[in-house]
């Protein structure tokens, strides 16, 4: 079986669908993996740590797709002016971040053609599947950026410090969201030294927020909605719960130095949280990171890719944060992948995808391809 690992040509896009760490798993499975030459070079990995753990390094791009059985790749394969990535994908399977409702011209492109494409990012929400969960792994990465480029964006220190000139109290930062990027937002704002404030619409979210030793600011709702749909997901609230919500909000975060916003719902646009009126009342120097950016913003001031500055305030509006850490990105999306593959494995070896288990058949959203090892 032929696994494929082309370079990612999506500018800002720095890092590689395996990384060499996981080069002997796949090969125990029975893959020969076929890496683009310097396709790990923005994530630090040379085309000879690929060759150390067994890889084969291919130069020419139609040499690498030939008879490929599987494509690794982070972003969605593309048609550009200088490379048409979907002209090379003949009877493979490909296994990426699709975001199919997003990219509409991609993916009626590549519904075209007699392949399988795996959207990663539906990866069902089970225990099982953790270990496969590549929105996890790049949240949580993502999480944490957000709290470091807000530090060094922010013209005052993180911790409180007591020194013989006087005392520098500690940056107060607001979480909104406590997913997984939010939950490691606190940790890290916790571990730079800030006072840490979050709060969720999931009830549920309370104790993990003050497990790590954040205040979790709380909407009283006589409703006891729980904020969460079966799946775990947060749901709509009603208008009622939105108006308390923005008026504590408004009451918080003007105490606030710092704001990291991640709150989103499944298929939906990003909730909007944080108002202009909200910034104007924030602290001269204070910085919102809203890490919702793509998906419309939770900041009604957001510009996507941009650090925009209002009245003295800034708000970041952060694209691809996982890939400003690429090597740890990559490699904890490589590990996803390969569990993903060893899932479908039979005795340790991959001959075909397990087309019964609910892992498989929630990702594959385009399958026209069915046969030995398809
Ligand atoms: N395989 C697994 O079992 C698995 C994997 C990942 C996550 N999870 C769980 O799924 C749940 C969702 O996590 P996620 O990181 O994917 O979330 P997400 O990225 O969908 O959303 C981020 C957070 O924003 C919150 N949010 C939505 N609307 C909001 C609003 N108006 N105000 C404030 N907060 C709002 C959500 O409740 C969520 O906590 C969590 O319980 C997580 O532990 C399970």
């Amino acid at each position: 079986m032929k696994l494929v690992v082309p370079a990612e040509i999506y500018d800002g896009e720095s890092r590689v669908g395996i990384t060499p760490d996981c080069i002997p798993s796949l090969s125990k499975m029975g893959f020969s993996v076929f890496v683009q030459s310097n396709a790990g070079i923005g994530s630090s990995f040379t085309d000879q740590d690929y060759k150390n753990t067994g890889a084969k390094i291919s130069v020419n791009q139609k040499e690498l797709y030939k008879n490929a059985d599987l494509v690794v790749k982070i972003q969605r394969p593309t048609k550009q002016k200088k490379i048409n990535e979907i002209s090379f994908l003949k009877n493979c399977n490909v296994l990426t971040l699709l975001y199919e409702q997003k990219f509409k011209n991609e993916y009626n492109l590549l519904k075209k053609l007699k392949i399988n494409v795996f959207a990663l990012e539906r990866m069902p929400r089970i225990s099982r599947a953790q270990s496969m969960d590549v929105l996890s792994s790049q949240s949580n990465l993502s999480g944490y950026k957000a709290v470091i480029d807000a530090a060094s964006q922010f013209n005052k220190a993180f911790p409180l410090m007591m020194t013989s000139a006087g005392t520098v109290a500690p940056a107060k930062v607001l979480v909104i969201g406590a997913g997984v990027a939010g939950l490691q937002a606190i940790a890290t704002a916790k571990r730079l030294g800030a006072v840490v404030f979050s709060f969720d619409v999931r009830v549920s979210t309370k104790e993990q927020v003050e497990s790590l030793g954040a205040k979790f600011i709380e909407v009283e709702d006589k409703s006891k909605d729980s904020g969460e749909t079966s799946s775990g997901y947060a749901k709509e609230m009603s208008q009622g719960y939105k108006k308390k919500q923005a008026k504590l909000l408004e009451e918080n975060i003007k105490k606030m130095d710092i704001v990291i916003s991640t709150a989103l719902i499944p298929d939906k646009p990003a909730p909007r949280i944080i108002s202009k009126k909200m910034v104007e009342l924030m602290k001269v120097g204070s910085i919102v990171v809203d890490l919702a950016s793509e998906f419309g913003g939770n900041c009604e001031l957001t510009k996507h890719g941009e650090i925009f500055n209002f009245k003295s305030k800034k708000i970041i509006g952060p694209k691809n944060l996982a890939a400003t850490v690429s090597q740890d990105s990559s490699r904890l999306f490589s590990k996803n992948v390969v569990n993903f593959l060893m899932n479908s494995c039979e005795s340790g070896k991959f001959k075909s995808f397990n087309w019964e288990d609910e892992v498989v058949k929630e990702t594959c959203v385009i399958k026209n391809l069915i046969g030995k090892g398809k």
